[in-house]
């Protein structure tokens, strides 16, 4: 691979152990996927950084490269944690990971990554057209790609982190526009619009395996979001272009397949119904609510005069707690449980439901498979109007 007199310097411990590390491997990985060249990146996303997902291996690698030197040379975002420092939560209060998740977050932060702890780093900086990204978090990959036509691979935290350390990605993949090729086109008709978006998206992510060229959802972005985040969940899709969405240049169109969404399959991708009787939590934020999402959730619950005590539980970025004080305390004066800076995935619910129903394909998707909770799948008005309290 070639690399300029910088990448040299710091391949050879010019700049310290844990820069020549974290080059050594982007150069091994690079290698390995055949790029010719390392990138220089704007943004980097670090995902992997909840204790309760990469447990005492994850911890020391990050301890490692901080005690050994690994400073940010790039802007840096991190994803959430497994604990929410704020305390609102009456949902995720399980706090058994505490001590190493702050450990983590300290050597995080001492390397200079801004401490955001959530999965929507487009809130932070919005990323540009063609411009190169080394991002972890499927969910905030794909809408970087799909929606603002940025330039970024799926990667795992120690690949961010190395390229925070160093500036740099490997050449490759979705760096490329000659591998950012749309193949197959999708038409979602209007009337399968009514399915939760989630559930189109998990079809969409099992049934096509090229990234798709998807046609009719022009649309609300929102719902835009929870579709892509569920592709990415069950097919690891990273990009899929939207007509009259995707920036014109950051892709190529060659169809060579057409496909239809078998509406008589969605109805297996809404999870379970709510029985009779059974104890139901709502759950809205996977990926976390942008501020206009917040704002309309409180609208709807607004709408509804509240819901039942701990009954809805949302995710926020904990930054909300400052910028969008006033609307969090009315959430939580309607009955909303608010958990900032983490989510039920990357940490654990810790009261008792019978079954989550939730408007996100993402949350449904590995809620079943690492928690083992049963979970429906809604829209994100008839997940509140189900825990409403004027339902009663
Ligand atoms: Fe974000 Fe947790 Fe969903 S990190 S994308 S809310 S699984």
């Amino acid at each position: 691979m070639y690399l300029n007199s910088e990448q040299e310097k710091m391949l050879r411990g010019d700049y310290g152990w844990a820069t020549a590390k974290a080059i050594e491997l982007l150069v091994r990985i690079g290698e390995a996927v055949g790029a010719k060249d390392l990138i220089e990146v704007k943004h980097v996303h670090v995902s992997g950084v909840s204790y309760t997902n990469i447990g005492k291996y994850g911890l020391d690698l990050i301890l490692d490269f901080y005690r050994n030197g690994g400073r940010s040379r790039v802007f840096t975002t991190i994803n959430p944690g497994c604990v929410d420092y704020s305390g609102l939560s009456g949902n995720i209060i399980d706090n058994s990971f505490i001590d190493s998740q702050r450990e983590i977050d300290s050597a995080l932060i001492g390397m200079g990554f801004k401490p955001t702890y959530t999965c929507i780093p487009y809130y932070y900086r919005f990323p540009l057209p063609a411009e190169h990204l080394a991002w972890g978090e499927s969910s905030a990959v794909i809408f970087a790609n799909s929606i603002y036509g940025a330039f970024t691979n799926r990667e795992a935290g120690p690949v961010a982190l190395a390229s925070s350390i160093t500036g740099y990605t490997y050449n490759s993949g979705l760096h490329l526009l000659e591998n950012r090729v749309a193949k197959v086109h999708v038409k979602v008709p209007k009337y399968l619009l009514s399915n939760p978006p989630g559930a189109i998206g998990l079809w969409l992510g099992e049934h096509v395996k090229e990234p798709p060229y998807l046609e009719g959802l022009a649309g609300d972005l929102s719902e835009i979001k929870l579709l892509l985040s569920s592709m990415a969940a069950s097919g690891n899709h990273a990009l899929a272009v939207l007509s009259e969405v995707t920036p014109h240049n950051t892709y190529r169109l060659e169809i060579e397949e057409k496909v239809e969404v078998d509406k008589f399959e969605l109805e297996d991708y809404t999870g379970e119904h709510v029985s009779r009787g059974e104890r139901v939590l709502g759950y809205i934020g996977c990926p976390h609510l942008h501020p206009w999402e917040l704002l309309n959730i409180l609208r709807h619950v607004r709408k509804c005069r509240g819901v039942k005590r701990g009954e809805l539980l949302i995710t926020i970025p904990p930054e909300y707690l400052l910028r969008l004080r006033s609307a969090v305390y009315a959430l939580k004066a309607l009955g909303v449980n608010v958990a900032t800076g983490t989510c039920p995935i990357v940490s654990r619910l810790s009261s008792k439901f019978d079954i989550v129903l939730t408007n996100s394909g993402k949350a449904a998707f590995y809620l079943k498979r690492i928690h083992g909770i049963k979970v429906g799948l809604a829209k994100t008005e008839e997940v509140i109007r189900h825990v409403c309290r004027a339902s009663n």
